[in-house]
């Protein structure tokens, strides 16, 4: 259960997979563009999860409809936007929202440093309106490759003062860690922080290698570290905090079933880590879900997931002033 005297964080979130049903069918209307329904009810089967095509990309495919409909800047400021409300509406402190800029300017042939900074624009004004605290992390999409990846970083560094941090996301199998060293030494030269999708549908070695020559401090999923004694050992050690999402890794078929997942041997290890929703408008979840069903379905003790909320803060990309400023405005709250 979510601890309401502490403050609630989530540290992955894909705005463009928490786009809502509402603004899909809306901007399709306003632009003339073709989906296959014409409700919410009728269009929720085409964008959320089923059990049709397991795998990660079959997952990623389900975006389709929703870069759809991103056809200009407005667009995709008003979803930034949105994704922020929709984080106050969860009764989420914080959030860290992350987004590959070219992935969002591809299907209308928009320039991704527009995009880029569309969605900043959309976040900081739904931060004011809302009072939440948002972040960004910009996402270098590695199903594009290593020169597009490196376009793609041009439009993310453009906009570096919107931004807390990298990400890489796509393709894990295909497109390993270590064909990005010279992006992500950029990333670091720049002073921003990194974490990467690692051991999602790769194993240890794919998370070592986002540690070692891409320098993350975080990891994005990170849970077949299992497989490898040493590196749980090091995760620990090292305070490398895991961002789980484990609705998500079932709908990605990465886990069989809630059982299955290796969160909790991780924890028990000693291994840092956050709930977090990953792709909401795909999966049709909120944090509260990963809390109260996820959670004890993976085996987490009310202690344990207790303790991830604490670690959220933690492992937020905050600096230590700004954590203490959500803790004692959570704590006026909780006075109240
Ligand atoms: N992009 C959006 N969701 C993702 C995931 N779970 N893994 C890799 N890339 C993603
Ligand atoms: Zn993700």
């Amino acid at each position: 259960m979510i601890d309401k005297s502490l403050p609630l964080v989530e540290l992955h979130r894909h705005l463009d997979g928490s786009i809502r049903l509402e603004t899909i069918l809306d901007l399709a209307d306003q632009h003339g563009i073709a989906l296959p329904a014409k409700s919410v009810a009728d269009l929720a089967p085409y964008i959320h999860i089923d059990d049709s095509a397991p795998g990660l990309m079959a997952f990623l495919d389900r975006f389709e409809h929703m870069t759809a409909v991103l056809v200009d800047v407005d667009a995709c400021r008003r979803v930034a936007y949105e994704n922020v409300e929709d984080a106050k509406s969860e009764g989420i402190d914080y959030i860290e929202l992350r987004y590959s800029p070219w992935f969002m300017a591809e299907s209308h042939g928009m320039d991704p440093a527009e995009v880029m900074e569309a969605c900043a624009d959309g976040v900081r004004a739904a931060e004011r309106d809302t009072g939440v605290r948002a972040n960004i992390i910009g996402i270098l999409s590695r199903t594009y490759g290593t020169e597009t990846c490196m376009k793609e970083l041009d439009a993310i560094l453009a906009h570096r003062d919107h931004i807390v941090g990298v990400d890489l996301a796509g393709d894990e199998l295909r497109y390993p860690a270590d064909l990005f060293k010279a992006h992500f030494k950029r990333v670091r030269d720049a002073g921003l922080q990194v974490t990467i999708h690692a051991g999602e549908a790769d194993g240890p070695q794919s998370v070592w290698s986002a540690i070692h020559d891409l320098g993350a401090t975080r990891i994005g999923h990170g849970f077949r570290a299992i497989e490898d004694s040493a590196l749980v050992d090091y995760l620990a050690e090292q305070g490398i905090g895991l961002e789980i999402c484990p609705t998500s890794n079932l709908h990605t078929s990465t886990v069989k079933d809630y059982v299955s997942h290796p969160i909790k041997p991780l924890a028990e290890r000693g291994v840092k880590f956050c709930l977090n929703t990953d792709d909401p408008g795909i999966s049709a979840i909120d944090i509260a879900h990963e809390y109260d069903v996820a959670a004890p379905a993976v085996g987490l003790t009310p202690e344990q997931v207790h303790q991830s909320q604490l670690d959220g803060l933690q492992m937020a990309f905050l600096g230590d002033e700004e954590k203490s400023e959500l803790q004692l405005k959570v704590a006026q709250r909780t006075a109240l």
